[in-house]
């Protein structure tokens, strides 16, 4: 059994503790933002926070969460109007979608270290979050803005 929190809300899981926590947030939580990609850590597409810091959930195993906060998609804001989503939406960064809120969890860390990050900052951090329909230069705007 792992106790956590996930938006604010206590969950106890009774999944197998080497279950990755990806699997545990859409399929026993219900909280289908947080995406599938590559499942090896290297695309970002299922990045949360876990007590602040951004993390691949699908190599993370749940019973390395235990205790922890962690802050999906969902829970950035009541009603997705986290100053990184009105950016996103005033830009219009998606395409297909699918790996935005991964970026979106990306950027919101990278934020939180660096409040006025410079284009190296930028790649330093975003670097590992990949989107096929390459909206790499809106992301990158939307950032900025967001940090504006
Ligand atoms: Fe986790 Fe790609 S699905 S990094």
């Amino acid at each position: 059994m792992t106790n956590f929190t996930i938006n604010g809300r206590a969950v106890t899981s009774e999944a197998d503790g080497e279950t990755p926590l990806l699997w545990v947030i859409r399929d026993d939580v219900g909280l289908t933002g947080t995406k599938f990609g590559c499942g090896i850590g290297m695309c970002g597409a299922c990045t949360v926070h876990v007590g602040g810091r951004a993390t691949r959930s699908c190599i993370t195993p749940l019973a390395a969460v235990s205790g922890a906060d962690i802050t999906t998609i969902e829970g950035l804001d009541p009603h997705a109007d986290h100053p990184v989503q009105r950016a996103w939406r005033e830009l219009q960064v998606p395409q297909c979608g699918y790996c935005q809120s991964g970026q979106i969890m990306q950027t919101v860390a990278l934020l939180k270290d660096f409040p006025n990050p410079t284009d190296a900052d930028i790649d330093a951090v975003m670097t590992g979050s990949l989107c096929r329909c390459m909206t790499y230069v809106r992301i990158r705007e939307a950032i900025k803005k967001a940090a504006a």
